[in-house]
């Protein structure tokens, strides 16, 4: 793991950025994240990818709500298009997310996994959860897990309610890319900024993988970026 130690927020971001676009002629599936932690990156790159021909770009998400449709303004794909997709011109058919209010949800899974390893994910953006969650793999999860329906961790989706008009509106469930999905990508940079983040940090580094920490996983990898402020890393 080689961690990248920014100041604040704002040169997280940054730092985050020039790092992407040193190797954007590379990347031609990119892994996406939601959640306030990658905001300031895509504000960063928007001006970047706009003078770009992204016709053969595609971008794979972590992971949806289940049971909030594509509309609804909560749903991963809704924050998507506000945070990126439509500050670009970037095909929406190349915009990938699981559906959430699929059928057969188990399908669902099947089909966002094998859409997943069928394009081959360049570079994975990912975020941390205050309990070493990534993407929605909480812990407990099992390291050889694929895409699949998780429940929400109360801490979650309390951690998640400041987007909702109440905390009951927060879903009970998510799709989520799994452990070994994460892991199939070539290479991941996760980002994490502020105190509370400080603890998931530090069992991250420190812990041998392990499944209290799902973030203690991506020591499995062999090229994982973390950029981390002073706040985040304060006790590395
Ligand atoms: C959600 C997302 C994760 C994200 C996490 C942290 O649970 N599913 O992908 O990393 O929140 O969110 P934030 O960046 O807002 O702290």
């Amino acid at each position: 793991m080689r961690i990248i130690h920014a100041t604040d927020y704002d040169d997280m971001s940054k730092r985050a950025a020039s790092y992407i676009l040193e190797r954007f002629k590379d990347i031609h599936t990119i892994g996406l994240a939601t959640g306030g932690t990658p905001k300031g990156l895509y504000e960063q790159l928007i001006p970047f990818l706009q003078k770009q021909d992204l016709t053969n770009m595609h971008t794979v998400n972590l992971d949806e709500y289940v049971g909030l449709a594509p509309e609804h303004p909560n749903s991963y794909r809704q924050v998507m298009n506000k945070l990126l997709f439509n500050e670009v011109d970037i095909p929406l058919a190349n915009t990938h997310l699981p559906n959430g209010v699929a059928s057969d949800l188990e399908e669902e899974c099947k089909r966002y996994e094998a859409l997943i390893h069928f394009l081959g994910v360049d570079l994975q953006i990912l975020g941390i959860g205050e309990n070493g969650h990534i993407g929605f793999n909480e812990p407990g999860v099992d390291k050889n897990s694929k895409t699949h329906i998780v429940k929400l961790t109360e801490e979650t989706r309390e951690a998640n309610s400041r987007y909702f008009k109440q905390r009951e509106d927060v879903p009970t469930h998510a799709i989520t890319m799994g452990i070994q999905t994460i892991l199939a990508s070539k290479e991941i940079v996760l980002l994490a900024s502020g105190e509370h983040k400080a603890q998931a940090i530090y069992d991250m580094v420190h812990l041998e993988p392990n499944p209290t920490c799902p973030a203690s996983f991506l020591k499995h990898h062999k090229n994982v970026t973390i950029i981390v402020d002073t706040k985040a890393s304060v006790k590395l």
